[in-house]
């Protein structure tokens, strides 16, 4: 990461133990934001190829183990996202690196719309399973019992749950595209906020 002298808005880092402090003088995010946010990033990669596998197989056994491990992590990203949006209340982001004012903007919209949609997919997920009158067996560990079946219901959450992956791919494609943008072409070391002290500063 490049020691460019770009800081934040000022005020907010000041007086920030050194550990919250990257490199080149950004805040952090806390430890717990930092652990929560790869843990979504991790659960995102596998949740959407398990989608992608199970609708594609035939009518098999291992296309109905892709759907349990599909729904399983859905679930997970939902409890997750849950915490975090607590999490994130309690715990404000730290102040924004500077930056042009609109893409800021864009930024900030883009994090609360992955949130959104985060919320959104297993939801609907849920919704269009549980209307088809279907159980959710989460991990084999235990059974989410399903809904009334209703076909209408159905049909709109599944309606959802599929036009809202372009929405998944936008905006995670749009956040992954503005993080190398900071990382290569601005160089300010915004990547580590979202990372751990790799340095050792304020260690004793
Ligand atoms: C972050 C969470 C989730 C994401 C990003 C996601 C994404 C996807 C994607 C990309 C597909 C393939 C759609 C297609 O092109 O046919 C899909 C299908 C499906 N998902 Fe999810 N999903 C999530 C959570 C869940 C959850 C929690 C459940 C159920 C508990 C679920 C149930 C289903 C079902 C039943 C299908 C098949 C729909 C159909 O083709 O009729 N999903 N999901
Ligand atoms: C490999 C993929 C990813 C990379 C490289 C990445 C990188 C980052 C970085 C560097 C930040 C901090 C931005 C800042 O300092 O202002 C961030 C924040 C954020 N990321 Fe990601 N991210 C990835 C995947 C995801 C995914 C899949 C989600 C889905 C929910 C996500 C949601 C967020 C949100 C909501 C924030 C804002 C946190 C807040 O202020 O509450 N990220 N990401």
């Amino acid at each position: 990461m490049s020691g460019s002298t770009l800081s934040s808005r000022p005020a907010k880092s000041a007086g920030l133990p050194a550990t919250y402090v990257t490199a080149s003088g950004l805040p952090r995010y806390n430890p717990l934001s930092q652990a929560l946010h790869w843990l979504t990033a991790l659960f995102a990669l596998a949740v959407l190829p398990l989608a992608w596998v199970a609708v594609s197989l035939p009518p098999s056994e291992l296309k109905g183990t892709m759907f349990t491990l599909h729904k399983s992590v859905g679930l997970t990203i939902l409890a997750i996202v849950v915490v975090r949006i607590v999490w994130r209340m309690i715990h404000p982001a730290p102040a924004d690196p500077a930056a042009p004012k609109a893409l800021e903007v864009i930024a900030r919209i883009n994090h609360w719309l992955l949130y959104a949609i985060f919320l959104v997919m297993p939801i609907s997920g849920y919704l269009l399973s549980a209307f088809s009158g279907r159980t959710t067996n989460y991990f084999w560990l235990f059974t989410i019992p399903g809904l009334e079946k209703n076909e209408a219901w159905q049909k709109s959450f599944e309606a959802a749950h599929i036009v809202g992956q372009y929405a998944v791919y936008l905006l995670v494609a749009l956040h992954i595209i503005g993080t190398a943008w900071h990382l290569v072409i601005r160089r300010d070391g915004l990547l580590e906020r979202m990372l751990p002290v790799q340095d050792g500063r304020g260690m004793r």
